[in-house]
């Protein structure tokens, strides 16, 4: 009895111990890379733009920021014909991933 009260305890302590990391939880920058093939495609390696004009850069932006925006077109809350699709099958992970890489990137 003892013991598995002791189980269960140690269930709930890891438990509320993967609840809190999960909410705290920046985004993880490798995995953004590794999902950011296709927007370099346009915002250039790194998120540094070679069309600024075109395509903004992403590169050391701040990651609420780009998490913010790349909400507003996952929502269509803004919409752009060539930026919107990029946006559509992103999860709220993906998004925080993304705008960790980009933000980590320098700038120039
Ligand atoms: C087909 C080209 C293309 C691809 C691929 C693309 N984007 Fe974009 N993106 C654009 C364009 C064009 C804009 C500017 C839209 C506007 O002016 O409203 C934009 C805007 C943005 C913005 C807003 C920047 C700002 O300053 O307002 C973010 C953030 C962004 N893209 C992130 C991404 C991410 C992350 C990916 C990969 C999942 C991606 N984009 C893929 C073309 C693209």
């Amino acid at each position: 009895m003892i013991r598995q009260g002791f189980v269960a305890s140690m269930m709930v302590a890891l438990g509320l111990g993967l609840g809190v990391t999960g909410t705290a939880m920046a985004g993880d920058a490798s995995r953004g890379e590794r999902i950011s093939t296709t927007c370099v495609a346009c915002h250039g390696p790194g998120g540094v733009s070679q069309i600024p004009s075109m395509y903004p850069s992403l590169a050391g932006r701040d990651a609420e920021e780009l998490a913010r925006l790349l909400t507003e077109f996952r929502e269509g809350e803004r919409q752009e014909p060539q930026m919107s699709p990029q946006a559509q099958g992103l999860s709220d992970q993906d998004i925080e991933d993304l705008a960790a890489y980009f933000a980590a990137q320098e700038p120039e």
